[in-house]
């Protein structure tokens, strides 16, 4: 994530869980790391180097004075906040020439998911709760837009232990029937080895 020039920044990660992003940042980039979650599970689950402080909040009230971030990273999380609220906190929490960075789908991630075989409703699901490019250029006038491809390797067991987990929340919005009988197809039918690929899209403000 280039654009976001993060490294020995004061950063923000908005969403953190369990501090993923935050180690990361601290560890291989040097940064000062705050995070901020609005699950208590998620933080109490995190394992993060020392220096990084984790808070509990919700991004629509950020515990931060004004103008205390160079850097605001939203990973995987700009879907499940209010925008509009989270964004306008993010911009109070910056200085003045700080960036905020989110890193979402892009919307080819949802073709492709190797979940869909077994789950047929959450392609549509998850296209309507992740923000599309379009969406977030209107919520975050000038942003610059990369896109990055990854490609996810797992075996079979790990496989199963994110469909009988639930690993992702869009598994709490199927219906009961899909799941149940997803998942029994999943134990039949998963290979030992799954690739899959993985498409993000990530939006940096302030690059100009
Ligand atoms: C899909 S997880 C991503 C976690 C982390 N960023 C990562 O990539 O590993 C989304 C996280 O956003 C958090 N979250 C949801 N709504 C939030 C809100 N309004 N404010 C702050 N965090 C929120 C959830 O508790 C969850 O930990």
């Amino acid at each position: 994530m280039r654009e976001a020039d993060l490294r020995g920044r004061r950063v923000l990660d908005v969403g953190c869980g369990t501090g993923r992003l935050a180690r990361a940042l601290a560890e291989r980039d040097a940064a000062k790391v705050w995070g901020v979650d609005a699950s208590p599970e998620m933080l109490a689950a995190a394992r993060v180097p020392r220096g990084v402080r984790l808070k509990h909040a919700r991004a629509e009230a950020l515990p931060f004075r004004d103008g205390w971030f160079e850097r605001v990273v939203f990973w995987l999380s700009a879907h499940l906040v209010d925008r509009a609220v989270a964004f306008a906190e993010a911009r109070r929490v910056l200085v003045a020439d700080g960036r905020i960075a989110v890193v979402t789908f892009d919307e080819s991630h949802f073709t492709t998911h190797w979940l869909n075989r077994f789950f047929p409703s959450m392609e549509r699901i998850d296209r309507a709760r992740f923000p599309t490019r379009e969406q977030l250029a209107g919520e975050l006038p000038g942003a610059h837009f990369v896109r990055i491809s990854q490609t996810a390797r797992f075996t079979r067991e790990e496989a199963l232990e994110r469909v009988h987990c639930g690993h992702i929340s869009t598994f709490d919005l199927l219906d009961p029937d899909e799941l149940r009988q997803g998942t029994a197809r999943a134990e039949r039918e998963l290979p030992d080895q799954i690739e899959s690929p993985v498409e993000l899209l990530v939006a940096v403000t302030g690059t100009m």
